[in-house]
């Protein structure tokens, strides 16, 4: 039995000095520390040793037991300190990053626009959300019941369809008109509203910028200027452009301006929906009718506004292709584009 120990002495230290886990640890008290376990069963067969041999063993196996508890106390106390240690100081974890807010999308376009306009010599102007029939239709030449409002599916708010929430922002120039004396060289950014279905095309609250210039002297030359210096700086100096006639009951003569997709390059695909162009902008010179209910002379002045949508930029420059993307607030999304 001398010499059993002697070698169990030897295992017993070997695996403790391969202990490197918690894990392993454990394993070992099971294996030789409990009652059932290597050091346990030994004792029973001590205890029916005969009795001249049992006082130098015992010294033996007790010194044994005793230096090996010891070591596995020390090492368990080690392994706890360890654990202990990585929880507060892993030093090779990485940093842990702290996201700063950011402009929203629609606000970081918005931005720019309102930059790049007042480089061109614009001021910033705002007009209620909440308008009246005069201001969003009758002072912007709609004529009663003509079909042309329904161009625009309105929100009334009053049972007389006297009060709204705007369809665009045009009902603003009506305002600054009134308000200022010419020349006027303005842009609006705002929200406006339409009963309109949503889907990932169209929502029923939306931005717009509108742009309003009135002077002695201007001309169709100077909207399409301002418009391509404004296409220039948004989307490239290379941009190629277009204008279509159009109609609005507001302006006369009126047009829409078209910029080559800058996904496809005039190539057609998903987002210009094949036609290789992208609709950016109304606009047209300021029918004189609307300059009267402006209170402003026609036979003095002359003036043009343009009129264009926020998110569809935002879209086009995001590379979305669902509106609704914009209004859900997904941090994802915002995070994104900073
Ligand atoms: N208000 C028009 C719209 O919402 C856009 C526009 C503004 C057109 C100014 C011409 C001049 O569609």
């Amino acid at each position: 039995m001398l010499e059993e120990l002697h070698e169990l002495q030897r295992q017993l230290h070997a695996e403790l000095d391969a202990i490197r886990t918690a894990e392993e640890l454990e394993q070992f008290r099971l294996r030789h520390l409990v009652r059932r376990g290597t050091l346990g069963r030994l004792r029973e067969r001590f205890r029916q040793l005969p009795p001249e041999q049992k006082p130098e063993l015992g010294r033996i196996l007790n010194a044994l037991e005793e230096t090996v508890r010891k070591r596995y106390a020390e090492l368990q106390q080690r392994l706890e300190e360890l654990a202990e240690e990585q929880l507060s100081y892993d030093l090779f974890l990485p940093g842990r990053q702290s996201f700063l807010g950011g402009r929203h999308p629609i606000q970081q376009v918005l931005d720019d626009i309102v930059a790049i306009f007042s480089r061109l010599g614009f001021v910033v102007a705002e007009g209620p959300d909440i308008e009246d029939d005069e201001h969003n239709f009758t002072a912007l030449n709609f004529p009663p019941e003509h079909p042309a409002r329904d161009m625009q599916d309105t929100f009334f708010l009053t049972a007389d369809r006297q009060i709204l929430l705007r369809t665009h922002t045009s009902p603003v120039q009506i305002r600054l008109m009134r308000a200022l004396p010419p020349p006027i060289r303005a842009i609006v950014p705002g929200r406006v509203y339409r009963n309109e279905e949503i889907n990932p095309r169209s929502l029923a609250e939306f931005h717009q910028v509108e742009g309003l210039v009135v002077d002695r002297s201007t001309s169709f030359a100077e909207l399409k200027a301002i418009l391509v210096a404004f296409a220039r700086q948004m989307y490239g100096a290379q941009t190629e452009y277009r204008f279509r006639p159009s109609f609005f009951p507001f302006t006369e003569p009126s047009a829409e301006m078209d910029i080559r997709c800058f996904l496809c390059r005039g190539a057609g695909c998903r987002v210009c929906k094949g036609g290789g162009w992208l609709e950016i902008c109304g606009c047209g010179m300021v029918h004189p009718a609307v300059l009267r209910n402006g209170g402003i002379d026609p036979e003095e002045y002359i003036g043009f506004a343009f009129g264009m949508g926020i998110e569809r930029i935002a879209m086009l420059r995001l590379g979305l292709d669902d509106i609704r993307l914009l209004y859900q607030n997904d941090l994802r999304l915002l995070r994104q584009f900073r």
